[in-house]
């Protein structure tokens, strides 16, 4: 068997839309972009949302909006990916990590101890595609609010820190039988090449703030400063004798291709009907035999709160090691079947490590990361292909352990 870890969905509909992009005469932001926002938000049950060329990107567009400057703190798990620290580092402040809990989510009652008058924003992450506890989280936000220090007109309208979901891992996720991203301000999605829906690189920014903002304003302030801050796009001056623009901020150049769109349009349209039920379909498998299994620790999926993208599978070995792990990885690996770690936690990467972070204060942290492996997740892996991946982690683990 030959097993990668996270090939794309590349099906007809995907490359006839491409090449009716590539064929159409305008293949940078326009029209395909447009639908793939409309279609975003649909999914999202947002009014807007904005394509912009990666989640990192996005993100830092949020944190120009919010006015994030050097001083100012931002709230995140110690448990994701670089990008939502870097994100924040972009913009001169400083990421505040702690602690998560069991099921890999920030720890609300870490973020309540974390909040400073210096806090600015707090981002949740969605890790796996499994939505955070966002009441507890709001209602710490909320009990905390003397603390918030306002220094600009968007703060002083928000009147608390800006609750921003990383949504990187889910798309499609569910909080309390809504889309989760009605749970945050602003969730900022990927459309990297290995999540749910790809674009090759590219992320969406869906916008569910409250009164008083006008989320279409915003959307206008974030399309402006996605793209240099010019008052024209590039297909509006193409229109004969509309040459004239003007440059009215330091925008960004962060705008999602039509050419990219294309591949998330195609892909999108098929998210409910055939792209999310088969990703479903492999979480569950995986969970029917490794629930029986007294050795493992199977992540969640669905409870009366919550339901995954299942857009990752973190598995977790009860009592191994990181080297024992390892092993079970390379075993796994020379069999034919790619498994994966996510993620190495912040404070163990030489950068934060660098700055200061210590894992040691992120117990929960390194202990659901030393025993970890990812599992493949993605349509085209067939049922035949889940039980030769579970047989194989077995076999590794009885290797290795017993
Ligand atoms: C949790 C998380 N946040 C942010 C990102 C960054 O996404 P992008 O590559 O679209 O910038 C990733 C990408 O893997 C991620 O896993």
């Amino acid at each position: 068997m030959n097993i990668p870890f996270s090939p794309p969905y590349i099906d007809k509909d995907v490359l006839d839309e491409v090449l009716d992009t590539l064929q159409s005469g305008w293949i940078t932001t326009g029209p395909k972009v447009k639908a793939l926002e409309k279609l975003s938000a649909e999914i999202a049950g947002v009014q807007q949302a904005l394509c912009i060329n990666s989640w990192t990107s996005g993100a830092m567009l949020v944190m120009k909006w919010l006015g994030i400057k050097e001083g100012d703190e931002v709230i995140m798990p110690a448990y994701t990916y670089a990008a939502t620290a870097l994100a924040v580092l972009h913009a001169g402040a400083k990421p505040v990590m702690v602690d998560v809990l069991d099921d890999f989510t920030i720890n609300p009652e870490a973020v309540r101890k974390a909040i400073t008058p210096a806090t600015k924003a707090v981002i949740t992450v969605d890790i796996a595609g499994w939505p955070c506890d966002y009441n507890s989280i709001k209602k710490v936000l909320k009990e905390e609010v003397d603390k918030f220090v306002p220094a600009n007109e968007v703060q002083q309208k928000l009147e608390r820190p800006l609750l921003m979901a990383d949504a990187a891992h889910s798309f499609g996720a569910v909080y309390y039988n809504k889309p989760a991203s009605l749970a945050a301000d602003i969730t900022v999605f990927s459309l990297h090449a290995v999540k749910n829906i790809t674009t090759a690189e590219g992320g969406v920014i869906a916008l569910n703030l409250s009164t008083p903002f006008d989320n279409e304003a915003v959307y206008k302030w974030m399309r402006l400063n996605a793209m240099n801050g010019q008052t024209a796009d590039a297909l509006t001056k193409t229109q004969k004798g509309n040459w004239r623009y003007d440059i009215v901020s330091d925008g960004l150049k962060i705008n999602l291709t039509d050419v990219c769109a294309a591949i998330g349009l195609a892909q999108m349209r098929k998210y409910k009907t055939k792209l999310l039920p088969d990703r479903k379909r492999i979480f569950n498998h995986y969970s029917r035999f490794f629930a029986t299994k007294d050795w493992a620790i199977v992540p969640p999926a669905i409870n009366t709160e919550r339901e995954s993208s299942y857009h990752l599978y973190l598995l977790r070995i009860r009592g191994v090691t990181e080297v024992q792990r390892d092993k079970i990885i390379q075993l796994v690996a020379d069999a034919g079947a790619a498994v994966n770690v996510h993620f190495v936690p912040l404070p163990m990467l030489t950068l934060f490590r660098e700055m200061g972070y210590e894992i040691a204060n992120y117990p929960v942290a390194f202990d659901n990361y030393h025993n970890e492996i990812s599992l493949p997740i993605y349509s085209q892996l067939t049922d035949e292909q889940c039980t030769f991946i579970e047989e194989q982690i077995e076999k590794a683990y009885n290797a290795v352990v017993k």
